[in-house]
């Protein structure tokens, strides 16, 4: 069985990391979206807020599955039994970071290949960052997130306030 691990930290999950999971479950017998606790990063929503949220929208993907992790991602893909790491590409901008991340788990367990993914145009400039200054700022997200993530956002900053 080809086991693929789609990791982030999906803070919140984007249709743009929508849009690879469901390309990545066309290419694998099962993937599982590994969503990182990234203490480090701060995040806005909790890890089983994020895990949460990610398994709701994954969940007409049959051959899909999210799973929580902490630790390094070579170790949680050795639990999972999982061979490849898939991670989506967007502008240059990423490239670099991604490429870096690659090669450090290249060389951290040579069994794990990564594997890029474009994406596609409409999705090439969405991050969860951009989507969580737009959400915060009450502007609207309906078109970057799927809807529970909208209302989860909505919930999170509140309504926008009068004036
Ligand atoms: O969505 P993100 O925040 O860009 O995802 C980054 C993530 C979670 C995939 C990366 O930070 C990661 O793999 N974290 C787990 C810890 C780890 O293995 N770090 C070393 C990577 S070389």
């Amino acid at each position: 069985m080809k086991r693929a691990l789609t990791p982030g930290t999906f803070d919140p999950i984007t249709s743009g990391h929508l849009d690879i999971i469901t390309r990545a479950a066309q290419l694998f017998d099962e993937v599982i979206v590994s969503v990182a606790a990234s203490a480090g990063k701060n995040p806005l929503f909790a890890l089983g807020e994020r895990t949460a949220l990610a398994r709701e929208v994954t969940a007409h993907l049959p051959n899909v599955r999210v799973e929580p992790f902490s630790g390094m991602l070579v170790d949680f893909a050795r639990q999972m039994d999982a061979q490849v790491v898939i991670k989506g590409l967007r502008a240059i901008t990423d490239f670099e970071y991604e490429f870096q991340m690659a090669a450090l788990n290249e060389q951290l367990d040579r069994g794990i290949e990564t594997m890029f993914i474009m994406s596609p145009p409409q999705y090439m400039y969405l991050s969860s960052s951009v989507v969580r200054e737009i959400a915060s700022l009450h502007g609207d997200v309906d078109l970057f997130v799927p809807p529970v993530v909208a209302d989860a956002l909505r919930r999170r900053f509140g309504a926008a306030e009068q004036s």
